[in-house]
C-alpha cells in the first residue's frame, strides 16, 4: 500500500526512533561514544501488509525490529501498537501485549533450544502465559505444527533431528502460538537453500491469507523482498532513505542509494540488463556518520550541499513551491520526493527539472 494511501491507523506506527548504543570506555565505564544504530526512523505498518525493510549488513535493520518489539528501549521516540503508545506500558502491560507480536529469526538452529523436544518448544510461549491445560496446549500444537506443514512424529523430536527449512517452519509455529497480529522475519529464509526458501516464503503467505497476519520482513536478499512486500523500505546508516509501494521502488528508484542497491541485484528476465551502479568505499562508522546527507560520501552525484543538507529538509522546502522548486543536488537524485512523484508525468517532469 502505497505511503499516501494510509489508512486511519496503522497496525504499528513509528515517530523519530532513535538507538544509540552506548561505547563505555576509561576507569569509570564513562560513555565516550555511541553507536547511530537507528537515528531517526518514521514509518508505520499496515494491518495484513507486509513492509519489507532492506539494506546493507550494520545499517539497523534488527535494531529496528527489536525496537518495535521492544525487545530493545528507544533512546527517543514513538513507538504506537494498534494506537496506542507502547512506550508508556507497565512491564505486565506490555507482556501482555507480546502474544500480538512475535519475531523468527534467521537461524533456526541457535533459536531453538536443542535440549527441548518440538511439543516443549512451540508450546512454551502457550505455557509462559499461562494459556489451557497441558492437554489442550498439546492439541494447540499438534495443531500448529499441522498448520505449517510437519507431521505429527516431529512433537517427541529434538531441532538436530531436522533440516534447515524443518527448523525453521518449527520457528514459525511457535511464533504462531499466540495467534500474533504482527510477526518479524529477520533474515528468516536468508540461511536456506533457494528451494526451501521458497517454501518457507510460501508458508508465510499462505499464513499471511489464513490468520491476516502483518510482516515486517528484513532481508538483505532484495529479490526476495520484492516477491513478498507490498511496500518496501530501505534503510541505511540507522535512516530510512526511500520508502515505497514494492512496484514503484523496483521500477523508478528515485534515492541514489536505492538506485545503486538495485543495480547490484540480479533481474530473472535474462533480456533485459541494468546498469551496474558501483558504491565508492565501505558503509561510514554509524558512531560518526556523515553530515548532512549519509550517504554523501559514497554518492555518485553528491554536491557540496549535500554535506550540509538533508533530502528530506529540500523535500520540504520543494512542497511549499512546487513551481519554484529548490535545486535538487542532481537529476539522478530526488531523494525524499517519493510522495511527490508517484505519477509517471509528474515524474518526468520534475526530471525535466533538473536536466
Ligand atoms: N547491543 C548492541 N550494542 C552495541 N552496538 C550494537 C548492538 N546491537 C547492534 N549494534 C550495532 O548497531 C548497528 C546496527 O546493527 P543491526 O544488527 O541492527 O544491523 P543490521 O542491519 O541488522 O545488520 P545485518 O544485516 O548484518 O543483520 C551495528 O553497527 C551494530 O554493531
Ligand atoms: S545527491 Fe546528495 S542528497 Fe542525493 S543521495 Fe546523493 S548525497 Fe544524498
Ligand atoms: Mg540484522
Amino acid at each position: 500500500m502505497p505511503e499516501t494511501e494510509k489508512t486511519a491507523s496503522p497496525l504499528v506506527e513509528v515517530k523519530d526512533l532513535v538507538k544509540h548504543f552506548p561505547i563505555r570506555g576509561g576507569v569509570f565505564l564513562k560513555e565516550i561514544a555511541s553507536v547511530k544504530a537507528v537515528d531517526g526512523v518514521s514509518l508505520s505498518i499496515h494491518e495484513g501488509e507486509t513492509l519489507g525493510l532492506v539494506g546493507e549488513s550494520g545499517c539497523g535493520k534488527t535494531t529496528l525490529g527489536r525496537l518495535i518489539l521492544r525487545l530493545e528501549e528507544p533512546t527517543a521516540g514513538e513507538i504506537y501498537f494498534q494506537g496506542e503508545n507502547i512506550l508508556t506500558y507497565r512491564p505486565s502491560r506490555m507482556r501482555a501485549l507480546r502474544r500480538e507480536m512475535q519475531i523468527v529469526f534467521q537461524d533456526p538452529f541457535s533459536s531453538l533450544n536443542p535440549r527441548k523436544t518440538v511439543a516443549e518448544i512451540v508450546g512454551e510461549p502457550l505455557r509462559v502465559h499461562g494459556i489451557g491445560s497441558r492437554r489442550e496446549r498439546e492439541e494447540r500444537v499438534l495443531n500448529l505444527l499441522e498448520v505449517v506443514g510437519m507431521r505429527r512424529e516431529s512433537l517427541r523430536r529434538y531441532p538436530h533431528q531436522f533440516s534447515g527449512g524443518q527448523r525453521q517452519r518449527i520457528g514459525v509455529a511457535r511464533a504462531l502460538a499466540l495467534n500474533p497480529k504482527l510477526i518479524i522475519c529477520d533474515e528468516a529464509v536468508s540461511a536456506l537453500d533457494v528451494s526451501i526458501q521458497a517454501q518457507v516464503i510460501n508458508l508465510l503467505q499462505d499464513l499471511q491469507g489464513e490468520f491476516g497476519l502483518t510482516y515486517l520482513f528484513i532481508s538483505h536478499d532484495l529479490s526476495v523482498v520484492e516477491h513478498v512486500s507490498n511496500r518496501v523500505a530501505v534503510m541505511y546508516l540507522g535512516k530510512i532513505v526511500e520508502i515505497a509501494a514494492s512496484d514503484d521502488l523496483y521500477t523508478t528508484p528515485l534515492h541514489p542509494y536505492t538506485q545503486a542497491l538495485l543495480s547490484a541485484s540480479p533481474i530473472p528476465d535474462p533480456t533485459t540488463r541494468r546498469q551496474r551502479i558501483l558504491l565508492k568505499g565501505d558503509v561510514p562508522s554509524p558512531i560518526d556518520p556523515p553530515s548532512g546527507c549519509r550517504f554523501h560520501t559514497r554518492c555518485l552525484y553528491a554536491r557540496e550541499l549535500c554535506s550540509r543538507d538533508e533530502p528530506r529538509r529540500r523535500r520540504q522546502g520543494y512542497q511549499r513551491n512546487k513551481a519554484h522548486p529548490e535545486p535538487l543536488p542532481s537529476p539522478r537524485c530526488m531523494a525524499g520526493l517519493r510522495d511527490f512523484v508517484r505519477e509517471p508525468a509528474t515524474r518526468q517532469g520534475l526530471t525535466l527539472c533538473y536536466q
